[in-house]
This record gives C-alpha cells, sequence and structure tokens, in this order.
C-alpha cells in the first residue's frame, strides 16, 4: 500500500466518500506522497513517459521561433517576454532561453519545483524570474507556453445508467479497499458541463468531465499579460472524446512507460492523466475573451514552423549534430509518433483596458 493510499483511507473514515477529482488532485499534488508533489520526476527514457520537451532542444528552439514571430506580430514592443507554467524541471526553459534573447517568467506555485528550477537556469541570470500563480504575471506582451499542463489535472468521473449521468466516488471498505460507488453528480458546474455530452450513448458508458482545466483557462483570460496563449498536449474535440466508442474514457495511468486503467491502484506512484477536450477549453477561453487563432494537429503545426530552419539546412550534408535535431523533428511532427495525437490550441489576448 502506498503512503498516498493509506492518507486517503484515513481521509475516508471521516468524510465516507470523495470524488474523483479530489483523489486524482491528491494522488498527483499530495506535497510529499503525490506522483508530482516532492519535485521534478525524471521524463525521457529513464522516466515514465516522454514528451515533446524529453524529445530535446529542438522544440524549444522552435517556440522561440513562435516567441520571435508573435513579438513581430505585437510590433515590436520595447519589452516583451515568455511566460511558461508547468516548467517542471526547467528544461524547456533553457532549451527556449538558449534560442532566444528574450526575458522568460515562470508560473511555479511548487517551491521545490522552483528550487530546481533556478539551480538549472542560474547562467541566465536576470533573464529568469518566478511568479507563484498566473495572476502575479506581467502586465506585458508576452507569448505564453506550456506543454502537457491540462492533461494533468483533476477530472470528475461520470457513468451514463441508461436514463441519467451518475457520479462516480471513491469510497473505502476493509474487502474491496478503495472502490468506485455510483452517486449523484457532485456540483451544479459540473451538471452544467454534462448537460452538453451526448445523451444517446450506451448505458455503462463512463467518461470524464475536466472542470480544473476549465477554471485554469478562465484564470489565463483574466491573466494580466496580452500577446498570445500556446497549448499543446494530447487530446480531442468534444464530439471525438465523447463518441460511442471510447465507451471507457481516456483516464488512465502511466508507470515505467506502461499505461493501464487501474488508476486505484499505487496511487501517488503513478502518473494519471486524461485526454484534453480542446473544443471546451477554446469555447471557455472565447468566452472569457480570447480568440482562437490556430488549433492544430501538432505535426502540421510544428512542421511549418520549422520551415525556415529546415531551409537553412538545404545544400550542405547534416553534421551529427544536425542529424539528431532532423530525428528531433520526425519525432515532433511524423504522424505515427507526436505528430497526429498531440494538438496544438493557440489563443490570442488583448490588453485589457
Ligand atoms: C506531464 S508534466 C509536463 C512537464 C513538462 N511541461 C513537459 O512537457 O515535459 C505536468 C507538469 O505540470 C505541472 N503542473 C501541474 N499543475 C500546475 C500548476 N498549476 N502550475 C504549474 N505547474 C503545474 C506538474 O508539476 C508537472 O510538472
Amino acid at each position: 500500500m502506498t503512503p498516498l493510499h493509506q492518507i486517503l483511507l484515513d481521509r475516508l473514515h471521516s468524510v465516507t466518500q470523495l470524488t474523483f477529482a479530489e483523489v486524482m488532485e491528491l494522488a498527483l499534488y499530495h506535497p510529499e506522497h503525490g506522483y508530482y508533489g516532492p519535485g521534478p520526476r525524471r521524463i525521457g527514457r529513464s522516466g515514465d513517459f516522454y514528451t515533446s520537451v524529453s524529445v530535446g532542444p529542438l522544440y524549444g528552439q522552435l517556440l522561440a521561433t513562435l516567441a520571435t514571430e508573435t513579438c513581430a506580430d505585437l510590433r515590436q514592443p520595447s519589452y516583451f517576454c515568455v511566460i511558461e507554467q508547468a516548467a517542471h524541471d526547467g528544461q524547456l526553459a533553457e532549451d527556449v532561453l538558449s534560442s532566444c534573447e528574450f526575458d522568460y517568467i515562470i508560473v511555479e506555485p511548487n517551491p521545490r519545483y522552483e528550487a530546481v528550477q533556478r539551480e538549472k537556469l542560474t547562467s541566465f541570470g536576470q533573464r529568469v524570474r518566478w511568479v507563484p500563480s498566473l495572476a502575479d504575471a506581467p502586465a506585458r506582451p508576452s507569448l505564453f507556453i506550456c506543454n502537457e499542463l491540462p492533461d494533468a489535472m483533476p477530472v470528475h468521473l461520470i457513468r451514463w445508467d441508461g436514463s441519467a449521468w451518475k457520479e462516480l466516488w471513491v469510497q473505502a471498505d476493509g474487502e474491496k479497499g478503495l472502490h468506485f460507488q455510483s452517486g449523484p453528480i457532485s456540483t451544479e458546474a459540473l451538471a452544467a458541463e454534462i448537460s452538453r455530452l451526448p445523451q444517446d450513448l450506451p448505458a455503462g458508458y463512463t467518461t470524464e468531465v475536466g472542470l480544473a482545466a476549465l477554471g485554469w483557462m478562465r484564470d489565463l483570460a483574466n491573466a494580466p499579460f496580452h500577446g498570445k496563449i500556446y497549448i499543446a498536449d494530447y487530446g480531442f474535440d468534444h464530439e471525438e472524446l465523447y463518441s460511442p466508442e471510447r465507451h471507457t474514457g481516456t483516464i488512465r495511468r502511466y508507470h515505467d512507460h506502461k499505461t493501464d486503467d487501474h488508476i486505484l491502484e499505487d496511487l501517488g506512484a503513478c502518473d494519471l492523466t486524461t485526454h484534453v477536450n480542446f473544443t471546451r477549453l477554446s469555447e471557455v477561453g472565447t468566452a472569457a475573451g480570447l480568440k482562437q487563432q490556430t488549433y492544430s494537429h501538432q505535426g502540421r503545426y510544428l512542421g511549418k514552423l520549422g520551415l525556415p530552419w529546415l531551409a537553412t539546412l538545404e545544400g550542405r550534408p547534416p553534421d551529427a549534430a544536425t542529424r539528431a535535431l532532423l530525428r528531433q523533428y520526425h519525432s515532433l511532427t511524423h504522424p505515427a509518433f507526436m505528430g497526429r495525437s498531440f494538438r496544438v490550441l493557440i489563443l490570442e489576448k488583448e490588453k485589457t483596458p
């Protein structure tokens, strides 16, 4: 039994049941025993999963190109910065900072992550600053970037019983341990989101609703900076996500590059994640004042962003370093790797009067 499992059993003595969103929040972010709480885990070959950042420095190089383009779109303001959230161990920050001259702001609520990032980014001196929340970001022209952030936000689990939606609550009993029990929908906000789901799904259809990601989208829209917001993650459109064949939803746990749906096991020792509902992210952002500029498969978007760099390589045989970057380009853009399952959403954020 993991320490987090014990914490949940103790908590379930007093409250009898918890929403899965509450369990997932603790399993990922409990400061001592959550998967992400104590500090940045290894990502990549020796970790539990790969991300575009762990593929290599080309991703940061391409995002530096996007920063330069965004600065030009904003008519070269005298001050422009890149803001990153979910900076993890600071690897993407290092890759972007090495490829452009802009200042860099990291939104980091966890002091242990900030300490790791500070150490990694020391050589960039005053170019890097930290703020604890989006509301503390500077009121400056900026490019906001995040890679694989909303997929790591808590979700509620729900099941269609043939005539109504029920929420899956987590309960504990001696023999069964932690288990799911159908019950009423926990909040009005969740019920409102559920009312957008198709009603013609088969009985037993189980899925998730990511309310936390929608709240984060509103926070982004209300943050003081203006410019562009770049969000990259794996996910679907609303219709694809809630299609009849996806009848167990997308919630999965990851450990050592293996994935399964045993989401109440080894809590705190495995990553828990869901595919992002990009349609709702964009709708909520737009309703809060943002404007969708781009929504694309990552392969198509990064493929195009990388064309000027590819053009510089023409006519000369690639050296070993260039060959390594070309392999990264392939991993980031090829449909069989990260090009199709990952999506990019870019929103414009106007200056608030
Ligand atoms: C799947 S990892 C992605 C890490 C990194 N961006 C990458 O792509 O390699 C999710 C990250 O989101 C971070 N995170 C979750 N909620 C956050 C928040 N509210 N503010 C900043 N980081 C957050 C976690 O600590 C974790 O580092």
